[in-house]
């Protein structure tokens, strides 16, 4: 995708609670649906997004590992919940808690992805996801290799998992999702 200007505002915008935020991707991760909320919120419109990668909306300071966790999971056919920071395309943010599976169709085949967003639980981000995924890009930004750093992201989040004996999903939910 072409070269981003990553910039930030440091501004916050936030979900209601009744808010939801959908996208459906092909298996590639570029973007087939929007929903009108997630337009919203991006800054971008259809015509922007339809046929992109997902990662228009990165946001720079998401550890990759939380990326790599995110797709290990659905390509073995599993759902993940997962506490997300988002970069609006004029350099505000927004955090969700994402629940992202993968799409089957009648015969059994992961045909692409879909996911729903809705505000997350505000003492969870700053008592927990901000200092884990903080503690993630220092190791990640620590590493030798991008695929060191990767491994060593994976590592810090088995170890954690390993510790409290649960799953990722596990955990999430423990926080208090
Ligand atoms: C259904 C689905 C929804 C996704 N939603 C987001 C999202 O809201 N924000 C995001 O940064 N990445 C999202 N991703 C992950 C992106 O595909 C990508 O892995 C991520 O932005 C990291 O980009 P990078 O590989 O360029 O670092 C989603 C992926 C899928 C399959």
């Amino acid at each position: 995708m072409r070269k981003k200007d990553l910039s930030l505002t440091g501004n916050e915008r936030t979900l209601d609670p009744d808010d939801l935020i959908v996208t459906k991707t092909d298996l590639s991760g570029k973007i087939r649906y929007g929903n009108r909320t997630f337009y919203k919120f991006a800054g971008y419109g259809p015509s922007e997004c339809i046929g992109v990668q997902h990662n228009i909306i990165r946001h720079p300071e998401m550890p990759r590992t939380v990326f790599k966790l995110l797709w290990d999971t659905l390509k073995a056919g599993n759902e993940i919940f997962a506490y997300v920071n988002n970069r609006s395309r004029n350099g505000d943010h927004y955090w969700v808690l994402a629940h992202v599976t993968p799409s089957w169709s009648e015969t059994g085949e992961i045909i692409g992805y879909h996911s729903n967003r809705r505000a997350p639980n505000r003492a969870v981000i700053r008592e927990h996801i901000d200092p884990l995924y903080a503690t993630l890009m220092k190791i990640e930004s620590s590493s030798a290799s991008p695929k060191d750093a990767l491994a060593a992201g994976e590592k810090h989040v088995h170890d954690l998992l390993a510790s409290k004996g649960m799953s990722f999903n596990e955990l999430m939910f423990a926080l208090g999702v």
